[in-house]
């Protein structure tokens, strides 16, 4: 074990939960945060039956309070916090001229506050100890505007990029990193739930790699940008599309 300690939103299902699984594969102790109590405590319990080295967080990321409820739990728990992964995300697909003031609010708040009120809350207790990891999980729409998700989420993921460069540079200073992760479609529920499968067929067609990609190679991307050894990666956005887009 290495003793490190992350905590993972959105862990209950889909690219979270893959995270999660990942990150205590690789030694860390793991709180899985979400607003979906009940899986994030059902997959806690499966990695850890004593809840040693994973437990599950009641945390919405919309609310910056949930983030420091959190934070002040880990540390009466296992004393310190080495690594967040903002992953918690969502959209509805609107076109774009009918996107209303509630639901781009919905979708910004959870896809770019969340990465706001996590990296302050959380970097703020990194740059205090001198050292720790912030992995932002973007979006390839974040990029290139996106398909078939939504204009709201296109926008809140390119913020999410831009805050990422912005506490890369603030608190780089302080031992902190804060890199992101853009990943193209993947081989996730989400994506088989909410596109029909003849129409998954065109997208994976106009995928140069000719498939989805796989969540777990992301994790695994994660828990590289987590370590410790990765201080010279700072303020970057590692592109895992299938090569949909280049630069
Ligand atoms: N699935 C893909 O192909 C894909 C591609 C690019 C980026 N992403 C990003 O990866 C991340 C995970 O996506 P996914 O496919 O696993 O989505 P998902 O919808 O399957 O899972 C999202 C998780 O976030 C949780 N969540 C939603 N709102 C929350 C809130 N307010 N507070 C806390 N938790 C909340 C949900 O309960 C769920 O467990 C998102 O940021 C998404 O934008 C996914």
């Amino acid at each position: 074990m290495s003793n490190r300690i992350a905590l993972v939103t959105g862990a209950a299902r889909g690219l979270g939960a893959v995270l999660a699984r990942r990150f205590h594969e690789a030694g860390y102790k793991v709180a899985l945060a979400d607003i979906a109590i009940e899986p994030a405590q059902a997959l806690a319990h499966e990695l850890s039956g004593d809840g040693s080295s994973a437990c599950a967080i009641h945390l919405d990321v919309t609310r910056k309070a949930d983030f420091e409820a959190a934070r002040d739990a880990l540390l009466e728990r296992w004393g310190t916090v080495d690594a967040l992964v903002n992953n918690a995300g969502a959209s509805k697909v609107v076109p774009v001229m009918d996107i209303t003031a509630e639901q781009f609010d919905q979708v910004v708040n959870v896809n770019l506050r969340s990465v706001l009120f996590g990296s302050q809350v959380f970097g703020g207790h990194f740059a205090q100890r001198g050292t720790g990891r912030i992995v932002n999980i973007a979006s390839l729409a974040g990029q290139n505007g996106g398909s078939a998700t939504g204009a709201h989420y296109a926008a809140a993921k390119g913020g999410v990029l831009a805050l990422t460069k912005v506490f890369a540079r603030d608190l780089a200073a302080s031992g902190v990193t804060v890199n992101a992760i853009s990943p193209g479609p993947l081989d996730l529920p989400i994506v088989h739930e909410s596109v029909r499968a003849d129409e998954l067929a065109k997208v994976i067609e106009t995928i140069p790699v000719g498939k989805l990609g796989a969540a777990s190679y992301v994790a695994d991307v994660a828990v590289v940008l987590a370590s410790g050894d990765a201080y010279f990666a700072n303020g970057a956005c590692w592109d895992v599309n299938g090569g949909l887009y280049m630069r």
